[in-house]
């Protein structure tokens, strides 16, 4: 009888983990992502963790001699993971022998200086093309064929219409997950993987090859437009647009559907110093601009190639993998300027419906609309994780207060890290906040401000109260120089002068944790009762092993005799506040 039923039990698991496909069984314990409420977290050992991390240069971690001098100065820098290629070459030099040793060195160098790692596959593509894959790959053009753009031009891109190549790909990424299982399904040093770098054509809309071209001119997947048709309500704007457009069709070619393709003879530059396409052009997408039918298509067919090796590497290690995006530049007209096909928001449906694999569509946020790109990166839930952006600490306080992010990771880390540079100081005070921060995203209980020299007061509404935050600029802020959210704000600060930014918590009805720096704060509340809002417990501190520490008892002088508050460079207060008549 007992043996019966725990076969019965067994059976059941068995026929449930068989509904269920291999990307997407999730073993208890390893690195995976959670929803807290309105945002995804990335749960390390059983919580939330922020990766306060960098990414390397493309070929700085391609040998353990080369790092050893980096280590010790990335963890003096505050930062708790780093961000590395492997690349396909060097794990598979020859056809089917796989070469480990770096990666095994690699993970026992994190772990020794306390780090986690995201590893980035650079497989069949890196920045669009495909210089990191193996020589036999390169080699053997017939068996793995290029993409054709203009005129029948090859360039070194391979195409995504070939199941050669994407099998291959796959095949790789698929051992290095198995060994990575291997080495860390135990201690969880590597976190996630992002798997290829900023994919799309370049040089050209779409691929002109001959199975490209007519696929083209073939009907447009069924599975694409029933996905479309379920989602209609929750697709991007920009893409719905397109598609109603051209009367929101479930049938036919994808020029029939989506409009019509780039003629053959335009040319693309590669560059272009055509008129700067305005902020709104941008959020609104690339309709206004030319033949998003292109993009589209090709992102369809990258989502299936690099959702393909992403379900294998996960059948091996399921742990989160992101597929990141180069972003349409503001100041350069689509086409030509960006990657056709990548994952830009645009088109993340195309993406959610063709590879539905891949956790999360990471932007390389290089732009200065930095809170416009992360809203876009946000929208139907993709989890944010910003795996190349600059040493904004503004912008580090504004992704995880303001948009839950997973984590923060500037690009070539090894040039700029520094025990005084802004982003340790940055990194130090988001990390001492870190459990309040994570307990907090995804809640209305939680958000960040940012304000540049010239900007008016700004309000915000946080819990029973809304707090008014001036520019002070009084002091050094510790916060980077950065460009500015508007031309005015741009126009009045001198240059060099850096942005105020903090994040805030209300922790209780009247209690507030403010960490960043560069304001003053007035507080008035927002519920009936006495209008008078007092200054009741003034606390600089710091959190130890995620307990609030008080440094300083703040009165008198340090908060204007209880009638101002401010919140000095690179601080963390505690607030308590009270109502009188
Ligand atoms: C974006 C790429 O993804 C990175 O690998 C790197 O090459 C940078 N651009 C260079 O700025």
């Amino acid at each position: 009888m007992k043996l019966t039923s725990l076969s019965c039990i067994a059976l059941a698991c068995y026929a449930s983990a068989m509904a269920v496909p291999a990307y997407a069984q999730t073993a208890v314990g390893i690195p995976h992502l959670e929803k807290q409420g309105s945002v995804t977290q990335l749960i390390v050992d059983g919580k939330p963790f922020l990766a306060l991390a960098g990414e390397l240069g493309n070929n700085t971690a391609s040998s353990l001699e080369n790092m050893q001098p980096i280590w010790s100065k990335l963890r003096a820098g505050n930062l708790n993971c780093v961000l590395a290629a492997v690349s396909w070459a060097q794990v598979e030099p020859e056809e089917g022998h796989f070469e480990f040793a770096l990666v095994d060195g690699l993970i026992q160098e994190a772990r020794r200086n306390n780090l986690k790692l995201v590893f980035l596959w650079f497989g069949s593509w890196k920045n669009g093309l495909s210089s990191y894959a193996p020589l036999w790959v390169k080699q053997d053009y017939e068996r793995f064929p290029r993409i054709k753009i203009k005129g029948g031009k090859s360039i070194e891109l391979l195409s995504t219409f070939s199941d050669a190549s994407r099998d291959a790909d796959a095949r790789a990424y698929r051992a290095l997950m198995r060994h990575i299982k291997e080495a860390d399904g135990q201690q969880h040093t590597v976190l996630m993987m992002q798997v290829e770098n900023e994919v799309g054509v370049l040089r050209d809309s779409r691929d002109r090859s001959e199975p490209a071209n007519k696929a083209f001119a073939g009907a447009v997947p069924k599975e694409l437009m029933d996905y479309l048709r379920k989602h209609k309500d929750t697709l991007a704007p920009e893409l719905r647009e397109v598609w109603s457009a051209n009367g929101s069709k479930t049938t036919g070619t994808w020029e029939e559907v989506f409009g019509p393709g780039k003629p053959d003879s335009v040319e693309m530059p590669i560059q272009t110093n055509s008129p700067p396409l305005s902020q709104e052009v941008y959020q609104t997408g690339w309709r206004k601009v030319h033949w998003p039918v292109d993009e589209i298509f090709m992102a369809w067919q990258y989502a299936r190639y690099v959702g393909k090796v992403v379900a294998e590497g996960k059948a091996e290690y399921n742990i989160p993998m992101f597929a990141n995006a180069w972003l349409q530049q503001p100041n350069m007209a689509w086409p030509g300027t960006y990657p056709s096909g990548g994952p830009l928001p645009q088109v993340h449906d195309l993406w959610r419906a063709g590879a539905p694999a891949i956790d999360i569509l990471a932007p390389d946020l290089y732009l200065e609309y930095f809170d416009e790109v992360c809203g876009r990166f946000t929208r139907n839930g993709n989890p944010l994780f910003i795996p190349e952006t600059g040493s904004t600490p503004a912008n580090v306080l504004t992704a995880f207060g303001k948009f839950g992010a997973i984590g923060y990771s500037p690009f070539a880390i090894e040039r700029s890290v520094s025990a005084e540079s802004d982003l340790a100081a940055v990194y130090r005070l988001v990390s001492q906040m870190a459990p309040m921060i994570a307990a907090h995203q995804g809640k209305d209980s939680m958000t960040a401000v940012r304000l540049n020299q010239g900007d008016a007061p700004q309000r915000v509404a946080l819990g029973n109260y809304t707090l008014e935050f001036t520019y002070t600029g009084r002091g050094r802020v510790p916060i980077a120089p950065e460009p500015g959210t508007t031309p005015q704000a741009r126009a009045a600060a001198p240059a060099g002068q850096p942005a105020a930014a903090a994040i805030l918590v209300a922790a209780g009805p009247d209690e507030y944790y403010l960490g960043g720096g560069g304001f003053r704060i007035a507080f008035s509340a927002n519920t009936s009762g006495p209008a008078t809002v007092g200054l009741g417990i003034v606390q600089e501190g710091k959190f130890v092993d995620g307990k609030w520490v008080l440094v300083r008892q703040l009165g008198g002088d340090d908060i204007g005799q209880g009638e101002i508050l401010s919140l000095r460079p690179n601080t963390i207060l505690r607030v308590v506040v009270y109502r009188y008549e």
